[in-house]
């Protein structure tokens, strides 16, 4: 089996004239933590789009668990999307639901789960991200917003998926609650990992993602200017790379 969950051969994606992701040809370790880092338009959420199928490729393939989804059709990329997890920058909850409703709309909507399995599922996945019983029958709109990613990210494992994707997930938070996230994400990696359990991150937070990753892969227009091991990443002579460290 290969070391990488997700590999990307010879990707090209072109929007009109531009070039958006520029012929990448590397892989996400399995297992690890790997962080996305960029400015904003380098490509990364166009990279994790097409790791769950939303965009297909101009050219090249796009591997997921051995799979290459570009080739899926609709029904079995539907089926091959339970094996990802997403949160994404805005919670993005049904605000018309409560926080239990919220984590349970996946196993009502994918599974034959019964109802007394439905319960004891989210009871347990509400208590693993902390929300207590009480804030399991409120609506989001009475959740504080670091709760509000405690519930999208219990959502996010619902399905007990093999790779978690996070979109920015601490953008707009305020420094505690991103520490608060930043956590969970490591928490959540290390409870799931004997299952066989990747994280993806993207990020433009130099602080968290040196602290929280295990691999750093650094976008710039489109391309791959480094892909390194934490400690190496820190260490590179790459000026672009230098230049964001000094940020
Ligand atoms: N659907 C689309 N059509 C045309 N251009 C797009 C589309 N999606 C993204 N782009 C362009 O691709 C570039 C990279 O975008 P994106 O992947 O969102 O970057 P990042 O997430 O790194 O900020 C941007 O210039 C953006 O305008
Ligand atoms: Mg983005």
């Amino acid at each position: 089996m290969s070391d990488y969950s997700i590999e990307f051969k010879n990707l090209v994606k072109i929007f009109g004239q531009s070039t958006i992701l520029d012929n990448l040809n590397f892989g996400i370790h399995k297992n690890k933590i790997t962080t996305i880092l960029g400015f904003s338009g380098a490509g990364k959420t166009t990279l994790m789009k097409h790791i769950l199928g939303l965009t297909m490729p101009t050219s090249g393939d796009v591997l997921v668990l051995g799979t290459a989804i570009n080739h899926l059709d609709e029904l079995a990329l539907r089926e091959f999307r339970r094996n990802f997890g997403m949160v994404f920058q805005y919670a993005a909850l049904f605000d018309f639901l409560t926080s239990f409703e919220n984590v349970a709309f996946p196993l009502r909507e994918f599974t034959k789960m019964s109802e007394e399995q439905i319960q004891e599922k989210v009871l347990k996945l509400l208590d693993s991200v902390g929300i207590s019983r009480e804030a399991a029958y409120r609506l989001p709109s009475e959740l504080s917003g670091g709760m509000r990613k405690r519930v999208g990210l219990a959502r996010g494992l619902a399905l007990d998926p093999h790779i978690m994707l996070y979109d920015e997930p601490t953008s707009g938070l305020d420094p505690i609650t991103t520490h608060m996230v930043y956590d969970l994400m490591r928490d959540t990696h290390y409870n799931n990992v004997h299952h066989g359990f990747t994280s993806v991150i993207i990020s433009h937070d130099i602080h968290a993602t040196l602290k929280y990753s295990d691999y750093i892969v650094f976008m710039e227009k489109g391309r791959v200017v480094e892909h390194l091991d934490v400690e190496s990443f820190k260490k590179s002579e790459n000026p672009v790379i230098r230049r964001f460290l000094e940020l």
